[in-house]
C-alpha cells in the first residue's frame, strides 16, 4: 500500500548538478517503485546562471513563495566560470537558505565499504562524523561594504555576525544530533583565543546549552587544532558544531579524507519545520568535469537518503544507503574514487541494487 506522497522540487542548476540530480532522481524513482510504501512528486525548476544571464535573476518573481509549497527540496549546485561566485552563491543557494531560516547544516561523512581514506592509519569505523556547521549568521551574515572603490585607500568589511539566539538554537540542534548518536560526543569548535567576542559568546553558550544534556560528553577545539586532530586522530572525534565559515572548510577536508568530495551529502535544515529543507552534495558544479560523464553520484545518493530521512521515511533512507554502499563495496566507482565507472554505470549498478529489496 502507498502511504504519503511528498512534494519535492528539484534544482539541478549549474555545472554537474542536472548530471548528479538526474541520477538521484532515477535512484529515488527506483526506490519508491520497489518499496511501494510512500511516493515522491517531483517539480522541475530551471533555475541556473544561464537564467541568470538571460533575465538577471536566478529566482524568478514568485519563486519562493512556489518553493514553499513543497515539503522539500532536492539542490544540485550553482556556479558558472562567467559569473563571480559570489553572485550565483547569493543568488540562488544563499537567497533560499537564508528567508527559509535553514540554519542547521548538517554534514555526515564517513569511509564507505569499498572506498578509501586517503590516511594510511585510518581503519574501519574510525572516521564517523558529523558536522553541525551554523547555517545563518556568523562569517556569512552578509553584513559589510566597500568603500573608495578602486582607489588605493579603498576598503573592505566583513563583519560576523554572532546573535546569542542564533548561537543558542545551533548549539541546541548539535547536542541533540549528538545526543541521538551512540558516541554521544560532542566537540565545539571555535577560535576564541583570537577573535575574543563572537568566538567566546559561542562558547558561553556551548557551557550553557551543555547543562540541558548530561549525557552529552563535550569537548573544545580550536579551528586550527581542529584540522590537525581531523587528520591524525579520526577516531577520537563524533559529533563537531562549528561556525558557518569554520565548518565550510572542515566539512570538505572532512569529505577529502573520507575519500572524495563526490561522496559528502548536505542538508539545510529549518528544524522549526515552518519552511521547507534542503538537500544537496557538498561539492559544486565541477565545470572541469561537467559533460564527461564522470561525476559521481554517491554524494546525491546519499542526499537522498538524508532528504528521505529527514521526511520520516528512515526505513527507506537506510536501504538506499546500503543499497549505494553495496555498489561502492563491488567496486562500480568513478575517477575520484579510483575506478573507472561512469555516472551512469554507477547509477544502474545502484538501480540494480534497488531491484534487489523487491
Ligand atoms: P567543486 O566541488 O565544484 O570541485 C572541486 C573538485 O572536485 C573539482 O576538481 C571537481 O572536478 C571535483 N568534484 C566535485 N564534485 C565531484 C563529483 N561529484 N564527482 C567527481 N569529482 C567531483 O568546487 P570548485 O571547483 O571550488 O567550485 C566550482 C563552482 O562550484 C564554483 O562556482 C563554486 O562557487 C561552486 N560551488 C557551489 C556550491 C554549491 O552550490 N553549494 C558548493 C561549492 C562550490
Ligand atoms: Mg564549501
Amino acid at each position: 500500500v502507498v502511504g504519503k506522497t511528498y512534494n519535492i522540487a528539484s534544482i539541478p542548476a549549474d555545472g554537474i548538478g542536472p548530471e548528479v540530480i538526474e541520477a538521484g532522481i532515477t535512484a529515488l524513482n527506483a526506490l519508491t517503485d520497489t518499496l511501494q510504501t510512500f511516493k515522491l512528486n517531483f517539480k522541475n525548476y530551471d533555475w541556473s546562471s544561464e537564467t541568470y544571464k538571460k533575465t538577471g535573476k536566478y529566482i524568478p518573481d514568485g519563486g519562493l513563495e512556489e518553493l514553499k509549497k513543497h515539503d522539500a527540496i532536492f539542490f544540485g549546485a550553482v556556479g558558472a566560470p562567467d559569473v563571480p561566485d559570489h553572485i550565483s552563491l547569493w543568488g540562488l543557494r544563499l537567497a533560499i537558505c537564508q528567508p527559509f531560516q535553514q540554519y542547521a547544516n548538517v554534514r555526515p561523512t564517513r569511509v564507505f565499504r569499498g572506498t578509501e581514506s586517503p590516511l594510511r592509519n585510518c581503519k574501519d569505523g574510525d572516521l564517523d562524523w558529523v558536522i553541525i556547521r551554523e547555517n545563518s549568521e556568523g562569517e556569512y551574515a552578509g553584513q559589510g561594504g566597500r568603500s573608495h572603490a578602486g582607489k588605493p585607500w579603498e576598503v573592505a568589511t566583513e563583519v560576523s555576525i554572532f546573535s546569542r539566539h542564533g548561537v543558542e538554537r545551533i548549539m541546541r540542534f548539535a547536542f541533540e544530533t549528538a545526543q541521538k548518536r551512540p558516541r554521544k560526543l560532542l566537540t565545539v569548535v571555535t577560535k576564541s583565543n583570537a577573535q575574543r567576542n563572537g568566538m567566546v559568546l559561542w562558547d558561553e553558550v556551548a557551557k550553557a546549552v551543555a547543562v540541558d544534556f548530561p549525557d552529552v560528553t563535550v569537548d573544545k577545539m580550536l579551528v586550527d587544532a581542529m584540522t590537525t586532530r581531523m587528520v591524525l586522530k579520526p577516531e577520537s572525534l563524533d559529533t563537531i558544531v562549528a561556525t558557518n565559515l569554520h565548518a565550510d572548510i572542515l566539512s570538505d577536508l572532512a569529505a577529502s579524507l573520507a575519500g572524495s568530495i563526490g561522496i559528502a551529502p548536505t542538508s539545510n535544515l529549518d528544524p522549526t519545520r515552518e519552511y521547507p529543507s534542503m538537500f544537496e552534495p557538498i561539492h559544486g558544479s565541477a565545470f572541469d568535469i561537467t559533460g564527461m560523464g564522470i561525476s559521481n553520484p554517491v554524494a546525491t545518493f546519499w542526499t537522498a537518503a538524508e532528504m528521505l530521512a529527514w521526511l520520516g521515511e528512515e526505513e527507506a533512507s537506510k536501504k538506499l544507503l546500503e543499497c549505494v554502499e553495496n555498489v561502492c563495496e563491488q567496486g562500480v566507482l568513478t575517477r575520484d574514487l579510483g575506478g573507472k565507472a561512469t555516472t551512469k554505470e554507477v547509477t544502474e549498478a545502484v538501480v540494480a541494487e534497488i531491484k534487489k529489496l523487491e
